[in-house]
């Protein structure tokens, strides 16, 4: 679970469910309790219901991780990840979508790909038609893969260097802003039986796309869909990921280890946004944090202490390492990690190294985690503090209903994203669409010179169901340019 932290008083935490479709995401071994639903994952049931569950208390977003490959090493090989199901099965989290958004009538949906498993052009179309199917409420959580196996189930030999990666990401989401915002204009979809025109062929445009990795000529086979771009997540750790998330997200996940932590990081993604143009504060930050919820504080620490009795130690050592990128199974317990550089997640041992205060980190600290780093106290205070919205139900809709209305990412989004401009940069093509884009928006929502009908959902004003907010962040994208 994660929750987004605020410097200012007064502004509303955001809740984003962090899960995975799998049985084993971020705290292994718990499969096994009788109680555990962790096994059902194939069971559409189980998401429908987290879903509605997570709706009713008032939670932003589910958001599903996901990988495309095994684990890193751990003790040579990967045995354990095979048998202790650490992140496998892993179904794809894509094919959930549009079910769960069927469950459900305001909850955002965010899901993983990454750069590697997919061609940016089927990537875009398949998210676009989702956006549709959501009603604008899909959330691409924008990852570069940072395992071997995954890479090598895409026909590479081994991951591509760190630093790289991220320029692979730049030419990628160059590639579908290019074909979510430069292809169609936001009237070119005519749908006029009286003529037999269905879309205006001078109003979609091709993109012409060039550059190191991809050629994509375009057009984008979907129409606009109610977001265009969808709502942007990023995890980066490292400056090149700083960078990047500062250029793209609209979140970002932290993974700081304390409070202390928690603001430098926070400052710091705000002043690279900044130096990009943005407004700092248009970045909404997902800090990670563990819940245990039950009906009384003490029902609480009880179920917190049982859930760590089942903990697998070994499988979560095996994880951390397979995400760092280094093998710990060899190591002793009481190793010092010290200074471990690792070419895959090296925020991890970064976390860990600054989670431990007073005393060095060790391999021990990364395997026992979930027991080892929940300050005592702290359980009972997570409980009532996820239990709240739950508890009012039946009393009247709670005061963030009415702000999370009618999609609950639109609310996380700020005005000052580049990415229109970025469209606009690319070939003649795309600019001449979004000039002759441009003068249709001036037009008054529902009036059309020409007297023919515009379609109900591509007319702007009170009637649209998309928040404004989608709206005038596309106006001013195109004053700025
Ligand atoms: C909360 C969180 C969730 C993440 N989810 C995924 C994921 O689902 N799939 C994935 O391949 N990487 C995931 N990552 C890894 C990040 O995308 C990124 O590779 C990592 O944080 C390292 O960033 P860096 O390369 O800039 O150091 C996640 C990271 C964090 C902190």
């Amino acid at each position: 679970m994660s929750t987004s932290v605020s410097s200012s008083p007064g502004r509303p935490l955001h809740f984003a469910a962090f899960v995975q479709n799998t049985p084993g995401h971020v705290v292994h071994g718990t499969w096994r309790r009788l109680t555990g639903r962790q096994a059902d994952a194939n069971d559409l049931r189980l998401w429908v219901e987290l879903a509605r569950t997570l709706e009713r208390g008032t939670f932003d977003a589910i958001f599903f991780a996901d990988i495309i490959g095994l684990y890193n090493a751990h003790k040579g090989g990967t045995r354990k990840f095979i048998q202790s199901g650490v992140g496998i099965p892993a179904n794809d989290p894509a094919a959930l979508v549009s079910a769960l958004a069927y469950a459900t009538e305001h909850l955002g949906i965010a899901y993983t790909s990454s750069i590697l498993q997919e061609h940016p052009f089927s990537f875009a179309r398949r998210i676009s038609t989702l956006d549709h199917l959501t009603q604008g409420r899909v959330a691409w959580n924008i990852v570069t893969n940072t395992l071997s196996n995954a890479a090598r189930n895409f026909g590479y030999d081994d991951l591509t260097e760190h630093d790289e990666r991220y320029r692979w990401a730049d030419e990628y989401v160059d590639v579908v802003y290019k074909l979510w915002e430069g292809s169609w204009e936001d009237d070119a979809l005519v749908i006029d039986r009286e003529n037999g025109v269905f879309n205006d062929p001078d109003k979609v445009h091709r993109i012409n796309h060039e550059g190191p990795r991809y050629r994509v000529e375009g057009p984008h086979l979907v129409s606009p869909s109610p977001q265009r771009s969808p709502f942007l997540f990023q995890a980066g750790a490292s400056p090149a990921g700083r960078d990047f998330a500062a250029r793209n997200a609209e979140a970002v996940f932290l993974t700081s280890a304390n409070v202390e932590t928690i603001a430098e990081d926070a400052a710091d993604f705000r002043r690279r946004a900044a130096a990009y143009g943005r407004d700092g504060s248009d970045i909404k930050l997902f800090q990670g944090l563990q819940f245990v919820v039950a009906s009384t504080d003490e029902e609480a620490r009880r179920k917190a202490a049982e859930i760590d009795e089942w903990i697998d130690g070994e499988a979560q050592l095996a994880q951390m390492g397979g995400v760092a990128g280094v093998d710990f199974g060899d190591f002793e317990l009481d190793s010092p990690i010290g200074e471990v550089k690792a070419e895959g997640m090296q925020s991890i041992i970064d976390w860990v190294n600054a989670g431990t205060k007073g005393r060095e980190a060790t391999v021990g600290d990364l395997g026992r985690f979930p027991r080892d780093r929940k300050p005592p106290g702290r359980v009972a205070r997570d409980h009532r503090r996820s239990a709240r919205p739950m508890a009012r139900r039946g009393r009247g809709r709670h005061p963030r209903d009415e702000q999370r209305d009618p999609g609950h990412l639109q609310r996380l989004r700020g005005l000052s994203h580049p990415r229109a401009a970025r469209a606009r940069a690319g070939p003649e093509g795309v600019r001449a669409g979004n000039v002759a884009a441009e003068a249709v928006r001036s037009r008054p929502p529902a009036g059309d010179p020409s007297g023919r009908r515009i379609p109900r959902r591509l007319r702007r004003g009170p009637g649209r169901r998309l928040t404004s907010t989608a709206e005038q962040k596309r106006r001013t994208r195109h004053v700025h340019t």
